[in-house]
């Protein structure tokens, strides 16, 4: 059943206050083809829902919008060494890291206490403090919006890349993730190469850390950077690192000596947009309703009441300045609707 006219205030986290023409929720695959069955999906635009925690709503949906509630943790295959688990797309993100974390199973505590649900995590590879979701993704269970059939994407098939996958690019549009497998290991091989995990270990007074310390060491790096989705609207980084060649960097660091940038390859670094917008005055810029977070310029928030349109014109005035102070084209991160 579609209910019409639905607030979506408290489920996005930039907290806009807009509307959906129709909604619906489904908590199994059942639910969702009898919901694809109704005549208005192919008629109306469709958005399917998980955390809102990648979303700028700029006006009312006209359409339907679809969230997804499908739930349940469940081990597929266990060995001595590793473990298969299958998480249905409407978990929460954080709550499936605390449960593997609390199990003692590794490979996604650098993960931890990036919000949204489950179903959303392969769609832009979410990534942090070194590791990204495709290295620990087997495949992804999805159903086509048209066909209503289920298939399996392999790990290969899902196309990932840096805050990329296969659903953003060809396949965008056409599938509801409804279940995505997880290979973890039970036997620690803990990724501490971030410099900050190691530093806050450090302070922790931790030497040999286990899966629990490198979670709780990363909640406690993120807690004093980033804000709290709860307490202060925002969609985490609006915009991704941009990566430019080795000359343009070379290039601007005889002005900017002090510029940041991370190896990629023989030709191509990545430059930190947080980094950029900082060194282009933005930081803690603040417009009243709206602006950009002061401990993070890669975060615009929103302070209370604020029209999503306003947010989208201050990212590309930020866009449009980076461009011209340093020739860097950055890419808008968050799905602007
Ligand atoms: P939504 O915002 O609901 O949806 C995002 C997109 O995915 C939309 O296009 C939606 O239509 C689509 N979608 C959602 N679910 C499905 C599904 N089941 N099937 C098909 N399509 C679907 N991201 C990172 O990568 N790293 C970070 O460190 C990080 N930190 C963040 C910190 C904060 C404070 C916030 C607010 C966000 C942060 N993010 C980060 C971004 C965000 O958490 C991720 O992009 C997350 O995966 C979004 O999940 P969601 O369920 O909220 O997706
Ligand atoms: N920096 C500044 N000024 C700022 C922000 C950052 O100079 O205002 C500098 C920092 O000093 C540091 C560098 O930029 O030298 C990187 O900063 P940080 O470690 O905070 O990470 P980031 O590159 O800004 C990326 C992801 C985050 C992820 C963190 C941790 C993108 C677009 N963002 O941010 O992901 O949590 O690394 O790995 O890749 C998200 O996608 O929503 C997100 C929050």
């Amino acid at each position: 059943m579609l209910a019409s006219s639905y607030p979506l205030i408290d489920l996005n986290t930039f907290h806009m206050d807009v509307k959906a023409q129709w909604f619906a929720s489904f908590k199994s695959k059942a639910e969702l083809r009898a919901l694809l069955a109704d005549s208005r999906i192919s008629e109306e635009p469709l958005l399917i829902l998980g955390g809102g925690s990648n979303i700028l709503f700029t006006e009312d949906f006209e359409g339907i919008v679809l969230k997804n509630n499908i739930k349940g943790i469940q081990v597929f295959e266990e060995t001595n060494e590793s473990i298969l688990v299958d998480v249905g797309a409407g978990e929460n993100w954080h709550q499936f890291v605390v449960k593997a974390v609390d199990n003692g199973w590794a490979g996604i505590e650098n993960l931890s206490l990036i919000p949204g649900s489950v179903g959303a995590s392969p769609i832009q590879n979410i990534g942090a403090y070194g590791v990204e979701v495709k290295d620990v993704i087997t495949s992804v269970e999805a159903v086509n919006i048209l066909t209503k059939e289920s298939r399996q994407f392999s790990q290969a098939e899902c196309q990932f890349g840096y805050r990329d996958s296969i659903f953003k690019q060809e396949e965008k549009g056409k599938w509801i993730i409804t279940k995505v497998r997880f290979a973890l290991m039970k036997n620690a091989v803990l990724n501490t190469t971030y410099g900050a995990i190691k530093d806050t270990l450090n302070k922790m007074g931790i030497s040999i850390p286990t899966v629990k310390d490198v979670s709780r060491a990363v909640i406690a790096i993120r807690q004093s950077k980033l804000p709290d989705p709860a307490q202060l609207g925002n969609a985490g980084s609006f915009f991704k690192n941009p990566e430019i060649s080795i000359n343009q960097f070379n290039s601007l660091k005889e002005n900017y000596p002090a510029i940041v940038s991370y190896p990629i390859d023989a030709t191509k670094v990545k430059v930190p947009a947080g980094w950029l917008i900082e060194t282009a005055g933005w930081k803690g810029k603040n417009f009243g309703t709206y602006g950009v977070y002061k401990d993070q310029s890669l975060v615009l928030v929103n302070y209370g009441n604020a029209d999503g349109n306003d947010i989208k014109k201050l990212a590309q005035s930020i866009t449009h300045s980076i461009w011209e102070m340093f020739g860097i084209q950055l890419e808008i991160e968050v799905n602007i609707i």
